[in-house]
């Protein structure tokens, strides 16, 4: 089996193609390394031993994807990272947002039609439930009313999709909506590595940690929640790479539109994940409490069950692996991929 991996180089997609190639299956990457490097790829076939076809091309560029599956005909099916995703960038570019993530949806679709690859997976997010449902959140939660472009990208996109499938019986599309990825490999060799100051919880926990931020600023103490603070579902990112190759096994027997959780169905606290960090590593992090930011839930975390049932796929690193295997990472690599 061989797999189009868009967006391979970033964190998810570099730990998907660390399962794909563990599983014995081919991967072709196609990545413009816009939030990324090269140097993750190469971590990879370290970590497999196996080597990784690699494409610097925008997935929006229709040309360069049809000679990539021009020179792969054997290619089954796609996994389709590639997109922005800071959530804030994309209230300030909306059209930027619009344009990548949802073009690159629509020119993949296209050509992999064109080629008659009709099996695609695709990177959705617990963004697109609609605040106020009742927790945990099921596939069959409301979604819509995103807060923000960044989520609307994820809506439409799962639209896009969806209409493909309803449009073409011979379509299998998995969309699979992420909860909160954390970790790194075990290796230490390949992990996150966000560029400017971290937005999300963990990278800015781990940047304090190996020194280049001060302190952590705890975004509000006064949430209904058992100390304040929001509560999320955090997700070991290696069980979520494994979800995307349950997800192609899922595929090759079931046709039509089909949409999976990856969560664990815990939830923890801002606090909670500090003491956890500080426990696993020995490491204090000084926090400050700072205003609620704006657009955060109090709670959110996941329903694994359809998953479980559906996929045969739940998440098996607990919390503590979790900060380890950020902590290996992140002091292994303390500039990320940039001093390596
Ligand atoms: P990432 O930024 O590390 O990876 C995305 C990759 O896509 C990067 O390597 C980037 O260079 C590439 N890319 C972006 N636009 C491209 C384009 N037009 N053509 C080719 N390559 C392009 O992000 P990630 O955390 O690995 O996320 C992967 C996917 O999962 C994204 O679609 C993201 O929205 C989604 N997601 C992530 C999270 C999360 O917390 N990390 C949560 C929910 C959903
Ligand atoms: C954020 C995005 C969401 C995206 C997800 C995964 C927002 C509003 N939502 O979700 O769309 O799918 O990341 O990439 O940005 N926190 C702090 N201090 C910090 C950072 C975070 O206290 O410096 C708190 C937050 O208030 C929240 C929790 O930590 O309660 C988790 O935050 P974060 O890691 O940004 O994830 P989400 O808010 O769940």
């Amino acid at each position: 089996m061989k797999v189009l991996v868009t967006g391979g180089a970033g964190y998810i997609g570099s730990h998907t193609c660390v399962e794909l190639l563990n599983k014995g299956m081919d991967v072709v990457v196609v990545d413009n390394l816009v939030n990324s490097s090269k140097k993750s790829l190469d971590r990879v076939e370290q970590i497999t031993g196996k080597k990784v076809t690699f494409y610097e091309n925008d997935v929006r560029d229709r040309d360069a994807l049809n000679r990539i599956f021009d020179a792969h005909p054997d290619i089954n099916c796609a996994i389709h990272f590639a997109g922005l995703k800071a959530v804030g960038e994309s209230v300030r570019m909306p059209l930027e947002y619009y344009d990548n993530n949802l073009f690159s949806t629509v020119v993949l679709c296209e050509t992999m039609r064109d080629h008659g690859v009709k099996n695609i997976v695709f990177s959705s997010s617990a963004t697109v439930y609609t605040g106020g449902n009742e927790m945990p959140l099921r596939e069959s939660s409301t979604t819509g009313m995103c807060t923000n472009p960044y989520g609307w990208t994820k809506y439409m996109s799962e639209q896009i999709m969806r209409d493909t499938a309803y449009s073409d019986k011979d379509w299998s599309i998995v969309l699979l909506r992420y909860f909160n990825p954390i970790g790194a490999h075990p290796s230490g060799l390949i992990g996150e590595d966000p560029r400017g100051i971290p937005n999300n919880l963990m990278p800015y926990i781990s940047q304090v940690a190996v020194g280049r931020l001060d302190h952590l600023n705890v975004f509000g103490d006064d949430y209904d929640t058992h100390d304040g603070t929001g509560v999320r579902d955090y997700i070991h990112v290696v069980d979520l790479a494994k979800g995307h190759v349950a997800a192609i096994e899922y595929m090759q027997e079931h046709k039509g539109e089909h949409v999976f959780n990856l969560g664990t169905g815990n939830g923890y606290s801002v606090l909670d994940m500090v003491k956890a960090f500080q426990r696993v590593t020995g490491i204090n992090i000084p926090y400050e409490i700072a205003p609620r930011r704006p657009g955060d839930l109090a709670t959110v975390y996941a329903s694994p069950d359809k998953s479980a049932e559906e996929l045969h796929w739940r998440a098996q690193y607990n919390l503590d692996d979790m900060c380890r295997d950020t902590w290996n990472w992140q002091s292994k690599n303390p500039m990320g991929y940039a001093e390596n």
